[in-house]
């Protein structure tokens, strides 16, 4: 079963009489714990107003592609079309008008909501209300197809009695289902069955009781891996240095502090996983001895003494067997060159590798990632980590599945 927790749902209102029902799904959406904004085409502000949607989503209402459109002082930037597409982790359109399904059918970006349907990466669903005989009609059904056809979700209609008066399909399907089926586009069942095992944030190297080394990692990413690890059908292992975040809802996690305790827990565990993914921004070093009371001042300069961590990912990838491994890189330059060369040196199936900096990479909401292996490299776009995580868990399960199956027919092929 997929979840809204944390999702943010890019809710695109058409105009219809169903409209009203719109913040009643806004509402709804909100409830289960989603991230809600909404675009109203000009038709749509016939049916419901602007305000009603802004007070339940929480957010202006965008409307507009260009600025000069607008009569009142607007949400967002002439960018708009671009930054909600790459905010969203869905994109729902409810109602969704036969007029809008043409436009969709033919990929039209003449209105903010077009554009932003055009321009995302992520899941895209129509929940489609109008009369019974413009939903049979054929240029309807032709549209639904060509939506269809382009991986568009269409979410139902259901039939019954209509606001004209007739009776027949081309209800909008009621706000509590549509937020079930909602929920459903992100259970893609990819990795059921599977133990993966998740190491994330930085780790705590202690020079004495007070006093550590430690990095900026968040945790954000690998918590995100994790979640998107165990929507996608995954028995989950986090195992996480100090953070600031909330245990994952589906994920089992155990707290670490240090390099070493982090390496313990990955290795009493791995041994039953089918992947294992280090998200961990690992110390490479520690103080040799934590000292065991606080250290004092004393002289102008103070030397400290370091040993090299042991690399938890290099040991997971020397198993044998291994499971498929997963590595990170986070790098300030030569991205592709130094990720490849770890992917070598370090033996993995697999990097994931984004560039940080002062505003990049760490503690930030937005990122982006390469994908490298054997085959060649896999880029996603910058989007926020949630997003991003689902995405390398899809290359992931790709891939695992992929390697499954080679080894399979070269075990049936063996004399
Ligand atoms: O070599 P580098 O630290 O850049 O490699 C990063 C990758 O290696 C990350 O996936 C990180 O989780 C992992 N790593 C590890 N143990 C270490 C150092 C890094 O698992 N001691």
């Amino acid at each position: 079963m997929g979840t809204l927790i944390n999702k943010r749902i890019l809710l695109g209102v058409t105009g219809g009489i169903a409209a009203y029902k719109s913040a009643d799904l806004a509402r709804r959406l909100r409830d289960a714990d989603a991230e809600v904004r909404v675009i109203m085409t000009q038709a749509a502000a016939e049916f419901i107003t602007p305000l009603t949607m802004q007070a339940v989503s929480g957010h202006p209402v965008h409307m507009h592609l260009f600025d000069h459109e607008a009569r009142e002082p607007r949400a967002g930037t002439a960018l708009d079309h671009i930054d909600l597409a790459r905010w969203a982790d869905a994109v729902l359109v409810a109602p969704a008008s036969a007029n809008f399904l043409a436009r969709l059918a033919q990929g039209r970006a003449e209105d903010l909501l077009g554009a932003v349907c055009l321009a995302t990466a992520a899941p895209v669903a129509v929940a489609p209300a109008m009369n019974r005989q413009m939903w049979d009609n054929p240029a309807t059904q032709a549209n639904l197809a060509a939506i269809r056809g382009n991986g568009v979700g269409v979410f139902g209609p259901g039939a019954g009695s209509q606001a004209c008066g007739d009776v027949g399909p081309g209800r909008m399907l009621e706000p509590a289902e549509l937020a079930r089926l909602l929920a459903e586009l992100f259970a893609t069942g990819e990795l059921a069955g599977l133990t993966v095992v998740v190491t994330a944030g930085p780790t705590w190297e202690a020079i004495d009781p007070a006093r550590g080394l430690t990095n900026r990692s968040s945790g954000k990413m690998g918590y995100a891996v994790a979640e998107a690890a165990a929507e996608a059908g995954a028995r989950v292992l986090l195992i996480s240095g100090p953070t600031a975040l909330p245990d994952p809802e589906r994920a089992r996690t155990i707290r670490v502090t240090g390099a070493r305790e982090m390496h313990d827990a990955v290795h009493q565990h791995i041994h039953d996983a089918h992947i294992f993914i280090g998200v961990a921004a690992v110390a490479d070093y520690r103080p040799v001895q934590a000292a065991a009371a606080k250290l004092k001042k004393q002289d102008e300069a103070l030397t400290l003494e370091l040993v090299r961590n042991p690399d938890i990912l290099a040991s997971v990838a020397a198993l044998q067997p291994a499971p498929f491994t997963v590595g990170f890189a986070a790098e300030t330059e030569n991205l592709e060159q130094n990720a490849r060369a770890k992917l070598e040196s370090k033996r993995l199936d697999l990097i994931a590798a984004n560039e940080v900096g002062a505003d990049r990479g760490f503690g930030v909401d937005e990122n982006r990632l390469l994908l490298i292996d054997r085959a060649g490299v896999t880029e996603l776009p910058a989007q926020g980590k949630a997003a991003l995580a689902r995405a390398l868990i899809h290359h992931i399960a790709g891939r695992y599945h992929e390697k499954s199956r080679i080894k399979n027919s070269r075990q049936a092929h063996r004399p």
